[in-house]
């Protein structure tokens, strides 16, 4: 398979049919590879099935060889800096650093969870593990999810940002246990003092009573007792209320973040946008949304009415007017005609092509007339050119 085809294919992000494909299959194999494991430990299950559940996880194990092989050679063919003429001191050390890259690669998280869910199985049949014991290292093939799951790095980057917050509220919860077992070994010790004669002994009642789990293994028998208990217990709510509340914001926040950034990148792909500076860049991002469909979608319907235009980032729409249909490629916009008269669409919209789009919805619309005049002039002399005069966007 070419270099550039496998880079498709093994892009977690890419939306192509084949990455999705590919990542569907993988997947599958995951759950397939985690289901045997799991019934491959009921006796009856293993008596019965447990060569063929080994054979299968070693299949499993064989595709996911085959996929590192492919990760390392795609790592080890990509270009590193320009190959410019005045950069001919720079030879060897390019040659040097692509010598590297298959290493580098190597040594990432990511890279040692496709190692991980590779060798350890069919290692572990080689080395004399019996086939029920090494069929459970194929526990560790759900690391592999972690690559189609965004939200594992953006939970790391949430901690990272909040972490003061969150130390702050564990350095709470530390004073509040160990001055609840204190509390609790004083008023405790006398009733029972073969559960709160000592502080660890107490400490475990505090943290089960600070965390809300309450096993009920230890009871406080005295009054004050039962009065620290209500406390702590509300101490403890109030805690992890603490912590949900900074973790719900830091997610929201790094979320809103994301979505700037990629939106920035797509906005700064319309010729529109980026030739009238960073500015302007930035106040659309605020205003746009991505929106990505395949092929033969139909964006908008003849004679409906319009709460939205659309501005075309990569891909092809064609705008089905009589006598021809007009086709329109990224850097385009659609859908702006309604939106400036208050008519119903004048075309029916359809992609030529996988297509993504930002969409402005009719109160941004208004808002950008006010704010960013000069892109409003150029929206108007189009839609002008394409038919219509009555052009008010306030
Ligand atoms: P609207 O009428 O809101 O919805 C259909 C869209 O098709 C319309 O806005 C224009 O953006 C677009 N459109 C209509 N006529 C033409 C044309 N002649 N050339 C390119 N685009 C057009």
């Amino acid at each position: 398979m070419p270099d550039g085809v496998l880079a498709h294919v093994l892009d977690p992000r890419s939306s192509r049919w084949s990455a999705r494909a590919f990542r569907t299959i993988q997947i599958l194999a995951v759950g397939l590879g985690v289901t045997g494991l799991v019934i491959g430990t009921v006796p009856a299950v293993a008596a019965r099935y447990g060569t063929a559940l080994t054979g299968v996880v070693l299949l499993l194990a064989a595709l996911f060889l085959v996929e590192y092989l492919a990760r390392l050679r795609l790592a080890a063919s990509e270009t590193v800096g320009p190959a410019d003429d005045d950069a001919q001191a720079e030879v060897p050390k390019r040659a040097a650093a692509r010598a590297l890259r298959p290493l580098r690669w190597a040594l990432t998280p990511y890279a040692l969870i496709d190692l991980t869910a590779a060798l350890p199985v069919p290692i572990a049949l080689i080395a004399g593990m019996s086939s029920g014991n090494a069929r459970l290292l194929a526990a560790l093939w759900v690391l592999k999810l972690a690559r189609h799951t965004p939200a594992i790095g953006l939970f790391g980057r949430v901690v990272r940002n909040e972490r003061r917050a969150l130390v702050g509220v564990m350095v709470g919860f530390v004073m509040a246990l160990v001055l609840a077992a204190t509390l609790a070994y004083l008023a405790e010790r006398g009733e029972q003092p073969e559960t709160f004669g000592s502080i660890p002994g107490a400490l475990w009642w505090a943290i089960a009573t600070l965390t809300t789990t309450g096993y009920g293994d230890q009871v406080p028998a005295t009054v004050s007792g039962r009065v620290l208990a209500g406390v702590v217990m509300i101490c403890g709510i109030a805690t992890f209320a603490l912590w949900a509340g900074i973790l719900a914001t830091g997610f929201a926040q790094e979320l809103r973040r994301q979505t700037f950034l990629e939106t920035w990148d797509l906005v700064a792909r319309v010729p529109l946008f980026s030739s009238l500076g960073p500015r302007t860049i930035a106040d659309m991002t605020g205003l746009l949304r991505r929106f990505e469909l395949g092929a033969d979608q139909t964006v908008i319907r003849k004679g409906r009415p319009g709460d939205c235009m659309y501005f075309i980032v990569e891909g092809e729409v064609e705008v089905q007017i009589q006598p021809r249909s007009v086709m329109l490629g990224p850097g385009g916009f659609f859908g702006e005609m309604a939106l400036i008269t208050g008519e119903a669409r004048k075309a029916t919209v359809v992609t030529a092509k996988p297509t993504i789009l930002l969409v402005l919805d009719v109160a941004d619309f208004r808002a950008m007339a006010a704010a960013r005049p000069e892109v409003m002039a150029i929206i108007h002399a189009e839609a002008e050119r394409r038919g219509t005069s009555k052009a008010s966007a306030s």
